[in-house]
């Protein structure tokens, strides 16, 4: 919604932050977190393209289990996109345990009736794991701290992207 904030765990290529900057404009503001400096450098380079101006968005290269560090409370939405960058190496990529320290971290962020999204690709091994693991930690999560859901597509031959979605009580 304009005026909101919001945060995008996995920058990569800038398609999410875009995408979050499009949403909370006018008078928005998205904070962008990547490992790696190329998708920092990337997702920096398609929001001048876009024309965003740099006072609406704060890209940090940092882990994103250190969310708590660098963002206020009261976000309105937080995306994660699982995996490695597209285009580069796949030895870097995320991590299950880091994912969830920064969703609990997130949780706590949001505020009532906040979103976070989460993106996995069970279609490889490491990605079937990750999925596994936070599908684990997710179901843990108090009823009554936030609402979780998961979607998956059931006719298709192969194995699609499913998505988790969080809303705060
Ligand atoms: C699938 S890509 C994200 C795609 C991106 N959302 C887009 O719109 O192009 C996953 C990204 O997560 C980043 N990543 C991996 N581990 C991370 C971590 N612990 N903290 C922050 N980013 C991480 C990778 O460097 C990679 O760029």
């Amino acid at each position: 919604m304009p005026g909101d904030r919001a945060v995008d765990c996995t920058a990569g290529n800038g398609h999410d932050t875009l995408f979050l900057l499009k949403q909370t404009a006018p008078g928005g503001f998205v904070h962008a977190f990547d490992i790696q400096a190329s998708a920092i450098e990337k997702t920096r380079k398609r929001l001048e393209k876009a024309g965003i101006p740099p006072s609406c968005y704060n890209l940090i290269q940092d882990c994103h289990s250190h969310i708590a560090e660098h963002v206020q409370p009261g976000i309105a939405a937080c995306m994660f996109n699982l995996g490695y960058l597209p285009g580069a190496s796949h030895e870097i990529t995320t991590e299950p345990y880091t994912v969830m320290k920064a969703l609990d971290s997130a949780i706590d962020l949001l505020k009532s009736q906040g979103i976070i999204t989460v993106v996995m690709y069970p279609g490889h091994e490491a990605g079937r794991h990750e999925m596994e693991l936070l599908l684990e930690f997710v179901r843990s999560i108090d009823e009554k701290r936030c609402r979780v859901m998961h979607l998956l597509n059931v006719n298709t031959a192969k194995i699609s992207p499913s998505i988790l979605v969080l809303q705060k009580l």
